[in-house]
């Protein structure tokens, strides 16, 4: 608390007269605790409010190396969802994801199965970018995942399409390799969200012969986004 001056100088002045009196005053050896403030639960935020939230979130170290963090992008009404790994060196820089060399491919990807950019909603595991762009540690993904939930919940997307092995595995909860989890619909969170999995474009820069097998995949993400029950 602060005290106005006059108010300090009478304790001072209070404080010498009951010391020259012998009387002994007894001060508190710490500063008042301060009021603690309960973390935000992401669960219960709008649209505006969580972003705000994350891009105050501390929750795990990698805040301590960001420029700023990558909340997500698109429309907010969108039936598809893109979820990625984590912000990478450009994504940091611009605070949107996938605007990099894998953005590019990203959007090439998404064109094949008529879904331009502008019509889904992209966002990644991590908000932040992992130092040197190492994997995501579990405890990151275990600090941001709320974020995505909310997001997932206020979204509502009909599908969510997840690139690359750690998007996968994070989303889903299991350390089966991507190979394993590619052309089968899985489910996400509270309202068993179809996912289909499908190789990190960054991933297809490296080995484009691969390329085939994530056409393949987005061919069958494209059919059961067609098969699902209309949306409610
Ligand atoms: N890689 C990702 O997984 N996400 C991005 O936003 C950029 C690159």
């Amino acid at each position: 608390m602060l005290l106005p001056i006059r108010k300090m100088a009478d304790a001072a002045r209070r404080a010498r007269y009951l010391e020259a009196l012998g009387i002994n005053v007894w001060v508190p050896r710490h500063p008042p605790v301060e009021t603690v403030v309960a973390p935000v639960d992401p669960a219960t935020l709008d649209w505006p409010a969580l972003r705000a939230c994350v891009s105050d979130c501390m929750r795990c170290a990698s805040h301590q190396g960001r420029t700023q963090t990558v909340f997500g992008v698109g429309d907010t009404a969108a039936r598809w969802m893109v979820v990625g790994e984590a912000p990478g060196a450009d994504e940091d820089r611009q605070g949107e994801p996938f605007v990099g060399a894998a953005g590019q491919l990203l959007n090439a990807m998404l064109a094949a199965i008529e879904l331009p950019r502008e019509t889904v909603y992209i966002t990644n595991i991590l908000k932040c970018r992992p130092p040197d762009n190492r994997d995501p540690r579990p405890e990151e993904v275990s600090a941001c995942l709320p974020y995505l939930h909310r997001q997932v919940a206020l979204l509502r997307p009909q599908i969510i399409l997840a690139f690359g092995r750690v998007a996968a595995q994070s989303l889903l909860g299991t350390d089966s390799t991507l190979g394993k989890l590619r052309r089968s619909v899985h489910h996400f969170g509270a309202l068993n969200t179809p996912v289909v999995v499908t190789y990190h474009p960054a991933y297809l820069l490296r080995s484009p012969g691969e390329k085939r097998k994530a056409w393949e995949d987005l061919k069958f993400a494209r059919r059961v986004f067609a098969e699902l029950p209309p949306a409610v």
